[in-house]
């Protein structure tokens, strides 16, 4: 089961592991790459700047790998089922390196970052390790290999983001895209990995996402989600302590960010995906509320119901605080979708620990929740500290228990939004059936509606006559008419 939910965040489950195409440029050199990636949709973004760095050396992109004289696969260590299965690919690639001697293979991103040169020896046939910050080396890790070498680089940077890189889409749709507005992450959360294989966190200059966000939209696209770790940590020439770095220059806070992108245009949805519950702000609430076009939807995971946990966790906030938080949300923004990421069988978690996690699902009632059990990470501080001492058996049965409660919340919650009218952005045909389209309302719940002669970018509000625990069925009753900006 948790395979199927292993899957960070507001990524189309086929978007994992599939590889992408892009437009071939005028400097060909003639070379096939297969770009393939896993994980988070940071890695997905990063994927994107990736593109845009090699088809600038003049790579064109294929999506057939037996046709490719360079295959990289961007990977994921969040838990060990992530590198496993990245570990099943790269076996894959084995009998093809035989068979076809110059075959470059390169493992990028949070694997290569965690494992290192360690990966050349474990699997003999990657030529390349490339981390998430060394991705401006790529041509030359290339050329070295051509040369008969193996490459690696896998330096983190204080200051790379990449924020100069016009990434290329690979998500051929469109309508909704992922812009990143932080790297890395400083808060340590003791089972988490991502501090290590990511480095410490830093903000992009607020004038590249306001030009990336315009660009997007400028080109057709309707949606755009703003990505961090934490995003309610992003600042600009401000330290953490909020002091001002380069008097001559403006500061930006989350709040501003959202406000100056939410400017743009009244028909450019902003998301945002994570916010972190001993960071968010009320500030950040009061601009989602007073801009429709900021989504009323909040990521806000919050890993156990138990404050000792969440100590454990070194999460930095307690069960009241979380609960506070929602309070607020609910406060200022009104109908507002909240979804949570859960980890169960946490190192020593007792059944009262567990009961406390269940007691919270019972008063939250997320829309949806992300839930996994606890995979144990090396060199993390959980690592180090605590025993992984919770019996797989137990793990899978809390996370059985914590997914049946999280199903039975969603259909009650979607049950409740039969009958009410939905702004719909419209994505596309739906996968299921070519008599229908779908799209996402402001809560972030795909919306499946008949075909009609809507397109996708369009805007058309949808009757809700019927759902399922993830779908909202409907049908439009009026399509909205482009702003006048
Ligand atoms: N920055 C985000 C989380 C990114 S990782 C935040 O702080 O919320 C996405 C999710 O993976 C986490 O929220 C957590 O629920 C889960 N996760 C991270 N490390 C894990 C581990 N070692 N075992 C199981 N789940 C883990
Ligand atoms: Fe990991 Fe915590 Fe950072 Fe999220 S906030 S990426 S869980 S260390
Ligand atoms: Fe993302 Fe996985 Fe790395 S969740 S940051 S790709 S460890």
């Amino acid at each position: 089961m948790e395979d199927k939910i292993d899957l960070h965040k507001q990524l189309d489950e086929n978007r994992q592991g599939k590889a992408i195409t892009l437009e071939r440029t005028s400097k060909e050199n003639g070379k096939k790459l297969f770009l393939e990636s896993y994980g988070c949709a940071m890695n997905f973004s990063d994927s994107e700047v990736v593109a845009s760095i090699l088809t600038g050396e003049g790579y064109s992109t294929t999506t057939d790998e037996h046709e490719a004289d360079i295959i990289l696969i961007n990977t994921c260590s969040i838990r060990e089922n992530a590198e496993t299965r990245v570990r099943k690919r790269l076996e894959n690639f084995k009998n093809r390196k035989k068979r076809q001697p110059g075959l470059i293979v390169g493992v990028l991103g949070c694997m290569a970052e965690r494992l290192k040169k360690n990966l050349l020896e474990e699997e003999q046939l990657v030529d390349i390790v490339a981390g998430p910050d060394s991705y401006r080396e790529l041509p030359s890790l290339i050329t070295e290999v051509e040369g008969g070498q193996k490459a690696v680089n896998v330096l983190l940077s204080r200051d790379e983001t990449y924020a100069d890189i016009s990434p290329i889409r690979l998500d051929n749709k469109g309508v909704t895209s992922f812009v990143s507005i932080t790297r890395g992450c400083d808060n340590m959360c003791s089972f988490c990995v991502v501090p290590f294989t990511r480095g410490r966190e830093r903000s992009r200059d607020p004038k590249t996402i306001f030009k990336e966000c315009e660009d997007l939209f400028k080109n057709g696209y309707r949606e755009v989600t703003l990505l961090g770790q934490n995003v309610d940590s992003y600042r600009w020439n401000m330290t953490s302590k909020g002091e001002i770095k380069d008097e001559s220059m403006t500061t930006t806070n989350f709040a501003q960010l959202m406000q100056l992108v939410a400017k743009i245009s009244p028909d450019l949805r902003i998301r945002f995906s994570t916010s972190h519950p001993k960071d968010m702000s009320d500030e950040v609430l009061e601009v989602i509320a007073a801009n429709d076009n900021i989504c009323n939807y909040i990521h806000l995971p919050i890993q156990s119901g138990n404050s000792d946990v969440l100590k454990r966790m070194n999460r930095g906030y307690t069960r009241e605080w979380y609960l506070e938080r929602v309070q607020k949300i609910r406060e200022i923004i009104p109908d507002c979708a909240i979804t949570t990421d859960i980890i169960t069988g946490f190192c020593d978690e007792t059944d009262a620990e567990h009961a406390d996690t269940i007691s919270i699902m019972k008063e939250v009632k997320w829309d949806f929740s992300y839930m996994y059990k606890y995979s144990e990470r090396p060199k993390t501080l959980a690592e180090r500290r605590f025993k992984d001492s919770v019996p797989e058996d137990i793990k899978g049965s809390r996370l059985t228990e914590v997914i049946d409660l999280q199903q039975a919340n969603s259909l009650v919650i979607n049950k409740n939004r039969i009958g009410k009218i939905y702004k719909v952005l419209v994505e596309g045909t739906s996968k299921r059936s070519d008599d229908f389209m779908n799209g996402r309302n402001d809560h972030n719940t795909k919306v499946v509606f008949p075909k009609g002669n809507f397109e996708k970018c369009d805007y058309v509000m949808v009757k809700i006559n019927d759902c399922t625990t993830a779908t909202l069925l409907g049908e439009v009753v009026e399509v909205c008419q482009p702003s006048k900006n």
